[in-house]
């Protein structure tokens, strides 16, 4: 009984791993099974948070050095799409200064995903809008406290 019990939960995961990558390609299955990047980001220069019209929360967490984002985090309640997209959005802020976190589109985050359901597009979108969010953020507080 319990032989079958197991090979039925092992089957129904190994078919829920297939559909996923199926949907999401091999990059964005791998980051969905490790979601790097996840928050908080306990000491971030900035946080901005967005609820997206499907009614799912992305945030977004930077931290700068030397004008430059040295660390970033997100969060999010949503599906394991909006998981894959604020994980993605988080690593490719990474690195750039504010100049280039603008770059940072839905389309972008796409482009690195490889492929992504045509219904989960929309993630994408809220991630990256996020991340322009904390960078609006950002940008008003260094121009305040100028
Ligand atoms: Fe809402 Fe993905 S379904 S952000």
């Amino acid at each position: 009984m319990t032989d079958k019990l197991d090979e039925f939960v092992e089957n129904l995961q190994q078919q829920i791993f297939d559909e996923t990558r199926e949907a999401f390609g091999e990059a964005g299955f791998q980051r969905w099974r490790n979601p790097l990047y996840r928050g908080p980001l306990a000491d971030a220069d900035s946080h901005a948070r967005v609820t997206g019209e499907c009614g799912d929360t992305m945030e977004i967490f930077l931290k700068f050095k030397e004008n430059r984002v040295c660390d970033a985090a997100y969060l999010t309640d949503g599906c394991g799409s909006s998981t894959v997209c604020g994980s993605f959005a988080a690593e490719m802020a990474i690195g750039r200064t504010p100049d280039e976190l603008t770059d940072i589109t839905g389309d972008a985050v796409l482009e690195k995903l490889g492929n992504f359901p045509e219904e989960d597009r929309h993630c994408a979108f809220l991630a990256a809008a996020t991340v322009q969010e904390a960078l609006n953020l950002y940008m008003n507080n260094i121009v305040s406290e100028k």
